[in-house]
C-alpha cells in the first residue's frame, strides 16, 4: 500500500521523502482544477466538447466525450503524476482530509447527490457497483432477489453470480407489457404483486436503456415501505438518470444507488459511484481490499479484522487506479452544478419531447418510450415498420447521425438527444427516420 498516513508521519525515511516534496505540491495539484468556463447557454455548453462535427451524436449516453473542464483536469493531474508519481499519489491518497483527493471527489459528488461525502463510494463503473452491492449483501440460502425482465445484463448477472454464491435465488418479473402505456400506478401494482415470501431484495433500473422508461423510484420506494411484510432492500441501477434528471438521489428512497459517472455526468471514462446511508453500508461485506479505509489497514497491521462497521470507503475497490481520471470526476460534478441540474434536465426533456413528437407523426414508427417526461428521460426507443433496428441505425449513420440499438434480447433503435445536441439536429434526425421509413 506504500506509505500510510501514520508511517508517513513517523518513519524517518518518510520524513526524508517529505523534504523532497516540491514546495506546495498539493496546492499546485489543487490549482490543476481549471477555471470554470461560461456555461450560460447551450451553445457554450456544446463548445466544451470536441465531438466530430461531421456527425450528429445521438448515442452520447453510451460513454462520455470528456468536456473541456474534465479534459483539463485529467491533463493537469496527469502532468502532476507524471512529474512526481510517488509523491503525488502517495500524498493525494494518504494526506490529511483537507488534501485527500478521493475525499474531495466524494465531497463534490455528495453535494450533487444531496447527501454526505462519507456515504459515497467511488467505483470504476455501474457494473462494478452493482456487483459489489449484490455480493456484499448478507444473502442466505432461501433468500430471493427480485428484479425485472427489463434490467441490463450487468444488473442481471451481478444478481445471478451473487445469489448462486450465497445459495439464494433470483426471479425476474415484467413491470409492463408495453412501456409506452405504463403508469406510476401500474408499475407499482406490478412490482408489489411480484414480491414473494422469500423476497429480501428488490433490484430496479431507474431509466431503462431498453425502452427508455424512467421508473418513479421515489413513489415505488414509498410503496415498498408502506406495504405489510418484512422490510426489503431496494438496489437501483441509476446510470441513465444521474445527470439527465433533476432528482435528489440521497432522498429518493434507494437503499443502494449504483451508477457510472462516465455517461450523462461526463466524468472521466472509468468512473462511477455507489451511494448508500451508513446503516446500509454497515450491512455489506466488502469483496475487494480497500486502499482508502484507515481502520481496515490498521486492523490488518495488527492481524485483526476491522472493528468499526463497514463503510463506503471500505467498499471502494482498492489497488491503484487511474487517479488522473478518478480525481477529475470532481470537475464533471462541478460542471453539472454550474449548469444547474434543473436546467440540464429541462433541456434534455425538451429535446426528447421534440424527438418523440416528431417521430409520433410518422405512422410507420412505434415509440416504446412513454410520452410523458415524468416517466422518461434522455432516450427515445422506437421501431420502424419493416426495418430491423440495426438497419435503422445503419441507415441513420449513412446520414451522419450516430444512433444505437438497445443491447437486449428484444432490441429497438434509440435516439438519445442530450446536451451535445440542438433542436435543429433533433429535427434532422426525425426527418432522417421519416426517409428511412419510406
Ligand atoms: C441500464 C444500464 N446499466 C448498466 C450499464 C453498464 O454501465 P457501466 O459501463 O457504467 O458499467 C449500462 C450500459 O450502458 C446500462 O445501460
Amino acid at each position: 500500500m506504500g506509505l500510510t498516513r501514520r508511517s508517513f508521519l513517523t518513519a524517518p525515511t518518510a520524513l526524508a521523502a517529505t523534504s523532497l516534496l516540491p514546495a506546495g505540491l498539493l496546492s499546485a495539484l489543487a490549482a490543476e482544477t481549471p477555471a470554470s468556463p461560461d456555461l450560460s447557454d447551450w451553445d457554450k455548453v456544446r463548445a466544451q466538447f470536441v465531438l466530430d462535427p461531421a456527425y450528429m451524436h445521438f448515442a452520447s449516453f453510451f460513454i462520455a466525450s470528456h468536456p473541456a473542464p474534465v479534459r483539463e483536469a485529467i491533463e493537469g493531474y496527469r502532468r502532476a503524476i507524471d512529474a512526481n508519481p510517488f509523491l503525488v499519489i502517495e500524498r493525494g491518497l494518504f494526506e490529511d482530509d483537507a488534501h485527500n483527493m478521493p475525499l474531495q471527489v466524494r465531497t463534490e459528488i455528495g453535494r450533487y447527490l444531496g447527501g454526505r461525502a462519507e456515504d459515497v463510494c467511488l467505483t470504476p463503473n455501474t457494473t462494478t457497483g452493482l456487483a459489489l452491492v449484490y455480493h456484499g449483501l448478507p444473502l442466505k440460502p432461501g433468500d430471493e432477489v427480485l428484479c425485472t425482465t427489463h434490467d441490463h445484463y450487468s444488473h442481471h448477472e451481478s444478481i445471478r453470480l451473487a445469489t448462486e454464491r450465497a445459495g439464494a435465488s433470483m426471479r425476474k418479473i415484467p413491470l409492463f407489457a408495453d412501456a409506452a402505456s405504463a403508469s406510476t400506478d401500474s408499475l407499482i401494482a406490478a412490482l408489489l404483486a411480484g414480491i414473494g415470501p422469500k423476497t429480501r431484495v428488490v433490484g430496479l433500473t431507474w431509466v431503462h436503456s431498453s425502452s427508455g422508461i424512467r421508473l418513479p423510484i421515489r413513489e415505488i420506494s414509498a410503496a415498498l415501505r408502506a406495504r405489510n411484510g418484512a422490510p426489503l432492500l431496494l438496489v437501483v441501477d441509476g446510470v441513465h438518470g444521474l445527470g439527465s434528471t433533476d432528482e435528489t438521489i440521497a432522498t429518493m428512497g434507494c437503499d443502494y444507488f449504483c451508477a457510472g459517472t462516465h455517461k450523462w455526468m461526463f466524468a472521466p471514462r472509468g468512473t462511477g459511484l455507489i451511494w448508500a446511508n451508513a446503516d446500509n453500508w454497515a450491512r455489506l461485506h466488502p469483496m475487494i481490499p480497500s486502499f482508502s479505509d484507515w481502520d481496515q489497514y490498521t486492523a490488518w497491521e495488527k492481524n485483526e479484522k476491522p472493528a468499526s462497521p463497514n463503510n463506503a470507503n471500505r467498499m471502494s475497490p482498492g489497488g491503484f487506479v487511474a487517479y488522473d481520471h478518478q480525481w477529475a470526476t470532481a470537475a464533471a460534478f462541478r460542471m453539472h452544478q454550474q449548469m444547474g441540474p434543473a436546467r440540464v434536465a429541462a433541456r434534455i426533456r425538451s429535446l426528447n419531447d421534440q424527438c418523440k413528437t416528431g417521430l409520433a407523426e410518422n405512422p410507420r414508427v412505434k415509440i416504446h418510450t412513454p410520452k410523458s417526461g415524468d416517466l422518461s428521460a434522455g432516450l427515445v426507443s422506437f421501431e420502424v415498420e419493416g426495418v430491423k433496428p440495426a438497419d435503422v441505425v445503419k441507415q441513420l449513420l449513412a446520414r451522419n447521425i450516430v444512433a444505437s440499438t438497445s443491447p437486449y434480447a428484444i432490441t429497438y433503435a434509440r435516439l438519445a438527444p442530450s446536451l451535445v445536441n440542438t433542436p435543429e439536429e433533433v429535427e434532422r434526425a426525425v426527418r432522417a427516420v421519416r426517409e428511412i421509413s419510406g
